[in-house]
């Protein structure tokens, strides 16, 4: 088991891998299936892989923040230095922020829009806003810009992991890796 006064216990490292996959395969999913002239049938699964893998990951980011609060994060080692406390609190919040904003902005662009989010239509939920071009053009801008941020944070975010796990050397990344906790022995 990790021990959970060092490192990330082994739901959360769950939560970081499985999003951080998904959210790896939203952005160029969701950047292909604007592009003007792609296929009509690739449009249409990339399309419904984004809206409704979208929707799963902002109900996994409630999860995971609900969970956090119950089990908050070890600190991180005393060789950090403060800067870099600062930067990293910042930046987790910044990434939570935008894990919630881009997939909300989403949902409003769809549904205000007008739009099917076929599993949430199936289950039955109905749309939580009314139809409105305004404000499906509103949402529609919040989300280019939100992905935009979303991508250029997680590109920091991926280059001060490599830092630490290779320039630094220090335990940050085996804080989260691996997905799966290996036991300690
Ligand atoms: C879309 C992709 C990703 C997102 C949205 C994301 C988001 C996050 C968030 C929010 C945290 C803070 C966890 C918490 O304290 O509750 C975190 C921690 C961490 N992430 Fe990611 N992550 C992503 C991809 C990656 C990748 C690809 C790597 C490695 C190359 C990585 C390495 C880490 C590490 C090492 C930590 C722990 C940092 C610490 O000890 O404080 N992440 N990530
Ligand atoms: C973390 C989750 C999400 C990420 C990272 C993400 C990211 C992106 C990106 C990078 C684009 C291309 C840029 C653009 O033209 O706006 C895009 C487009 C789009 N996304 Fe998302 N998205 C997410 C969640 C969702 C959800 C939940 C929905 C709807 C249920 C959604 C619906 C759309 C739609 C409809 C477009 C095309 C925008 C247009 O109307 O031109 N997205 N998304």
């Amino acid at each position: 088991m990790p021990n959970p006064t060092t490192e990330y216990r082994r739901v959360a490292r769950l939560f970081h891998w499985g999003m951080a996959a998904l959210v790896l395969a939203m952005i160029p999913a969701g950047m292909t299936m604007v592009q003007p002239g792609i296929d009509r049938s690739l449009q249409n699964t990339l399309f419904i892989f984004h809206k409704n893998a979208g929707v799963l990951l902002l109900v996994l980011v409630v999860l995971r923040l609900l969970y956090r609060w119950r089990h908050p994060p070890a600190p991180l080692p005393d060789d950090v230095p403060g800067w870099q406390h600062r930067a990293a609190g910042l930046s987790h919040a910044a990434l939570y922020a935008l894990l919630v904003i881009v997939p909300v902005a989403g949902y409003v662009r769809v549904k205000a829009g007008g739009f099917p989010i076929e599993t949430l239509d199936r289950l039955g939920v109905p749309p939580l806003v009314a139809r409105s071009d305004a404000l499906a053009e509103t949402a529609k801008t919040i989300h280019y810009f939100g992905g935009i941020a979303l991508g250029l944070l997680v590109g920091l975010h991926i280059a001060a992991a490599v830092y630490h796990g290779v320039v630094r050397k220090d335990q940050v990344f085996a804080r989260m890796w691996p997905p799966f906790a290996r036991p300690k022995s």
